[in-house]
């Protein structure tokens, strides 16, 4: 009995701190009042870029997780760099982060109709959602509001917090865990990956250099190997960009995972989740495209909330790539 009641009472305190760390703080429609038209002002604003721009869904998804993992979501990867601080937006992982004047431009629309109101963070989490949704005439997933704008924003703390392609499975948990996140969360939020492109340098080696001997990465399927080399030519090529899901880039859908299980994943980091059998596991069952999507829900719920400011932390950004004078 004694022993009962110990381990309920441990579930409560851990599922309280929980609570709090998943950005309890966030709520439903936070503007209700203060600026009732901000999240149809994102929509409209959203619906019409992501009509004439196709790739849009994938930079700003890619952009709202790097916000995330850097600093909790605080548009900090919106933050331009000054002439004595060198931005996120500038370290080595942020090839093709792109969107940055839609965000802008939704700012602008914002703050004609709410001066210093709605948050930049807020702002990104609300357009990614769109962007995402935009092919189904629906939310996709919720977003609570309520984020608040950080005003740090350093380049240095970009490689520690944003897992890498070439990453095992021991450490992508790592990286994952460190934000509160799950290996499920890591399994499908990597489902991300069925938009977009990639740039031929950051699996390359996988092609021609796997073990540093010539050779190519067992574990890549040879047809996709050839395919790929037909693209990408050189181990150093930086500048040529790659689909993620062959043919399938702009739409969101759950073809990653069984991509993913003929082994074509892209990345070193997509086909370590084929390397325990746990995680293997959650795979396959990704591949039902409805259980894709309500799992993706939750896990973006998730990241959305990862450690956010709120209250009177930092401020609202009048100006999303500045902080405020
Ligand atoms: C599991 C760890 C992850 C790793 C190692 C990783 C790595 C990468 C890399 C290296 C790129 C290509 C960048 C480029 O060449 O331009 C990329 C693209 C992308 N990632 Fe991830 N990623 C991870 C997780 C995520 C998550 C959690 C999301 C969002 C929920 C995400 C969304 C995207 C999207 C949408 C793109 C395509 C961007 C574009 O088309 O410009 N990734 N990722
Ligand atoms: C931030 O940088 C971008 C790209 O360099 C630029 O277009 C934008 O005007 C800058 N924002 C501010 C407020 O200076
Ligand atoms: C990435 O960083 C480099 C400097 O390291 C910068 O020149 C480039 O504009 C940045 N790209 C984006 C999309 O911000
Ligand atoms: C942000 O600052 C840039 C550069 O000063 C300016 O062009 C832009 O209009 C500003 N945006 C907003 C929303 O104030
Ligand atoms: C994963 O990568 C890390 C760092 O490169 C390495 O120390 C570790 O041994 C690797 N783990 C496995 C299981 O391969
Ligand atoms: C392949 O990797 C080895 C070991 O890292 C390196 O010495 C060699 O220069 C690489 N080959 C090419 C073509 O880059
Ligand atoms: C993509 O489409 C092209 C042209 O229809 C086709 O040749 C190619 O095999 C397709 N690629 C994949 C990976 O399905």
């Amino acid at each position: 009995m004694k022993i009962t009641f110990f381990l309920v009472a441990c579930c409560l305190v851990l599922l309280g701190l929980i609570g709090d760390c998943n950005g309890g703080s966030l709520v439903k429609n936070f503007y209700r009042n203060s600026c009732p038209q901000a999240e149809n002002i994102v929509n409209t604003k959203i619906n019409q870029y992501v009509s004439t721009r196709p790739e849009l869904p994938a930079k700003l998804l890619r952009m709202h997780f790097h916000d995330c993992f850097v600093r909790g979501c605080d548009g900090s990867v919106l933050l331009n760099s000054t002439d004595t601080n060198t931005a996120e937006k500038d370290a080595i992982p942020n090839l093709s982060l792109a969107g940055f004047d839609v965000i802008d431009d939704i700012k602008s629309a914002l703050e004609e109709k709410c001066p210093k109101t709605v948050s930049c963070a807020d702002i990104l989490a609300l357009a990614t959602r769109d962007a995402v949704s935009f092919q189904f005439d629906k939310p996709m997933w919720e977003v609570l509001t309520g984020r608040r704008d950080g005003t740090i924003s350093k380049s240095s703390e970009v490689l520690d917090n944003i897992p890498s392609p070439f990453s095992n499975l021991t450490i992508l948990k790592q990286n994952f865990a460190n934000k509160g996140l799950t290996l499920h969360d890591l399994v499908v939020l990597s489902g991300a990956h069925t938009v977009g492109v990639t740039h031929c340098n950051l699996f390359s080696e996988r092609l021609y250099n796997f073990t540093g001997k010539g050779d190519q990465d067992p574990s890549l399927d040879p047809t996709y190997a050839e395919f790929l080399k037909t693209k990408c030519q050189s181990l150093d090529d930086d500048t040529t960009e790659v689909e993620m899901d062959p043919n399938s880039s702009t739409n969101f859908d759950s073809n990653y995972y069984p991509n993913l299980l003929q082994n074509k994943g892209i990345f070193t980091s997509d086909s370590a989740l084929l390397t325990t059998s746990q995680s293997a596991d959650i795979v396959k069952e990704l591949v039902d495209q409805q259980k894709f999507f309500t799992e993706f829900a939750q896990s973006m719920q998730k990241m959305g909330a990862i450690q956010v400011l709120s209250g009177s932390g930092g401020e609202i950004r009048i100006n999303c790539s500045l902080v405020n004078s």
